[in-house]
């Protein structure tokens, strides 16, 4: 047993530290208040090796494990969770579908600029009707020669409007159910795939989630990823790994919360005293403490377990699980515990509180890592 981070690893953390503390903390309020896209810290993450932090060097990578990929995105969301999803899909549910499933070609066109932040990606299975059952596809693909022919509507399409690659997924051959699903890798600037619009919503307002529509867009077929029919085996994968990036962006919401709260309860004052001293705000801090512990230890261990090429997909839904039900509760205690000074958008509670919410839902839904874990637990 080890529980001792690496040098490299606590260096890595050090320097997202540094970076998000410097660089995005002071646009965070307003960028989340006016949704606005963080054009320039994304291309400073892409820099510094966060965008493809696992991917190997020979494709543009920083080649580390998924252990430092887990402590980039928690570091990135303890401030600013809005670049820790914006990372985690370019990471995860791109950069390692393509390294896992692409051709030598798709890794060299495709996944070097991706990992390198000279690109951006995306990755796309949900549909107006296809959100938990995401079996339920719509979006059809045709061949057409050495094209495919995709028309449809996705949703909730994380960096779609400012994306380059777009993993997407579609039916080839509805009659075989999900092994009638194929995975594409989309160029978005070309013609007949539009954003048709950006989500206003409640939390992580500063990382774009899109409605895109497919009009007769035509693919070549050199960027099919897998073979026709792997698409919803290949979609399920790339979630597996997904899913311990969201975990690690819940315990980055939950500890910058925390923080906020410790901070919080040593400087308010009532009833002659600074509020940490009563034993219900004791307390709490101390339940929001040993939460925290648990989810990131889920968390690592789950990326341990990748890195050792282990079975991990009980493990990463336990996380994301876990971690994402710790980030919501540790949010609402720490708006409790600043009183109504967490209710106002002067104080960061705020923005974690509604940020957390998110975390619960995608890339699975609690109810969905629940299903997950349990028929895990029973094969
Ligand atoms: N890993 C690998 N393979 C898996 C798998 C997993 N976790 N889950 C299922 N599969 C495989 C099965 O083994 C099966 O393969 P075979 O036919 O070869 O045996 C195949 O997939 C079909 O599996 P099921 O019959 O279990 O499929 P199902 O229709 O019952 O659905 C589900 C399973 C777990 C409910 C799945 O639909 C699911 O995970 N739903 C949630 C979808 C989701 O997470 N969406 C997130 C959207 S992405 C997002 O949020 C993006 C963003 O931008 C942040």
């Amino acid at each position: 047993m080890e529980f001792q981070l690496t040098e490299d690893q606590l260096m890595l953390r050090d320097m997202v530290r540094q970076f998000v503390e410097k660089e995005a903390k002071p646009t965070v309020a307003e960028r989340d208040e006016h949704a606005r896209w963080p054009t320039e810290l994304v291309r400073k993450m892409g820099e510094l090796g966060l965008m493809g932090v696992a991917v190997s060097e020979e494709y543009g990578g920083a080649g580390m494990d998924y252990v430092s990929y887990a402590i980039v995105i928690e570091e990135l969301s303890r401030v600013d969770p809005s670049l820790g999803v914006i990372a985690s899909v370019n990471n995860s549910l791109v950069c390692y579908g393509i390294e896992k499933f692409g051709t030598e070609e798709q890794k060299r066109e495709l996944l070097t600029p991706l990992a390198s932040g000279r690109m951006l990606g995306a990755f796309s299975l949900s549909e107006p009707g296809a959100g938990s059952d995401a079996a339920a596809q719509r979006t059809t693909a045709v061949r057409d020669g050495d094209y495919y022919i995709i028309n449809g509507v996705k949703n909730w399409v994380t960096n779609g409007d400012h994306a380059d690659t777009i993993i997407l997924m579609a039916m080839t051959d509805p009659s075989k159910g999900t092994k009638g699903i194929t995975a594409f890798l989309v160029d978005t600037h070309a013609p007949g795939c539009r954003v048709v619009k950006v989500e206003n919503k409640l939390g992580i307002r500063s990382a774009h989630s899109c409605q895109m529509a497919y009009d007769n867009y035509r693919l070549p077929a050199w960027r099919r990823l897998g073979e026709e029919g792997q698409g919803f085996k290949i979609a399920m994968t790339i979630l597996n790994a997904g899913r311990i990036g969201i975990a690690a962006q819940a315990v980055g919401i939950a500890q910058g919360a925390f923080e906020a709260a410790l901070e919080y309860s040593k400087v308010r004052e009532q009833f002659g005293k600074p509020i940490h001293e009563f034993q219900a705000v004791g307390f709490t801090l101390a339940d929001m403490a040993t939460r925290i512990k648990a989810a990131r230890l889920l968390t690592y261990e789950a990326a341990w377990r990748k890195d050792q090429g282990l079975d991990f997909i009980k493990d990463a839904s336990m996380a994301k699980l876990f971690a994402s039900e710790t980030a919501m509760w540790v949010a609402t205690k720490a708006v409790q515990l600043h009183g109504s000074n967490g209710y106002s958008k002067e104080y960061p509670v705020e923005r974690f509180f509604r940020d957390a919410k998110i975390t619960e839902i995608y890339e699975g839904t609690s109810e969905i890592q629940r299903l997950v874990i349990s028929r895990e637990l029973v094969r």
